[in-house]
């Protein structure tokens, strides 16, 4: 359930390959409220839960996506109130907050919730990065032109964007360090261990 077709290609992309159809849930002329709450966890609960009365099928599993941007020295603003604050000051007001701000340290974090066979499973991922000097690059979405991820360790070795922001670079570059990416492999794990025995 989502409004950002991105997240719903990207779960198919993930999903489709262990046998699940992903389809984006439209629960039309009915508002889901994103309660006011510190933590990622307890939006994305509280969406599933005012969602699954609206599912077309009791065998139906859900999944919610809630991320955003945590900047260590603003004490994790945005997080939870990223898209406001992106719609509001956008990022150059995030940049202008930071300044005079030697410490440009951050992560977006991602919580995926799942509602399957009854129960709500949960999965978490983050990204660890530094919150650029000045926007750059094109591709992406939100807070991806002021945002440098850390190098990681991938397939073995040290990988980094080599300072460029997450629109600087393509999808599938940005999906190696993604907090969006972590979180659903945490779910796919748990799908992994309930497949289902049709493909449907
Ligand atoms: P959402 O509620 O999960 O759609 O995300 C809330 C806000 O967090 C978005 O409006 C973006 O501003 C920001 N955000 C979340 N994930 C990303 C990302 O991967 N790149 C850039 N911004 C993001």
């Amino acid at each position: 359930m989502t409004g950002n077709p991105g997240k719903v290609r990207e779960a198919k992309h993930a999903l489709r390959p262990l046998g699940f159809d992903v389809v984006q849930l439209q629960v039309e002329g009915v508002e889901i409220s994103e309660p006011q709450a510190d933590d990622l966890e307890d939006v994305a609960r509280s969406k599933i839960k005012q969602a699954i009365p609206y599912l077309p099928s009791s065998d139906d599993a859900l999944l919610v996506e809630d991320a955003g941007l945590f900047v260590d020295s603003l004490h994790g603003f945005p997080g939870v109130y990223s898209a406001y604050a992106l719609k509001t000051i956008g990022f150059d007001g995030l940049l202008n907050l930071l300044k005079d701000s030697t410490q440009r340290t951050g992560a977006f974090h991602a919580v995926a919730a799942l509602w399957l066979d009854g129960e709500i499973h949960v999965s978490r991922g983050i990204c660890r990065g530094e919150i650029a000097l000045q926007a750059s690059g094109k591709d992406g979405f939100g807070f991806d032109p002021i945002f440098i991820p850390h190098p990681i360790q991938f397939n073995g070795s040290e990988h980094s964007t080599g300072g460029k922001t997450f629109a600087d670079v393509d999808l599938t570059e940005k999906e190696k360090f993604s907090h969006r990416r972590k979180a659903l492999d945490g779910l796919i794990q748990i799908l992994n261990e309930s497949k289902p025995a049709s493909s449907s």
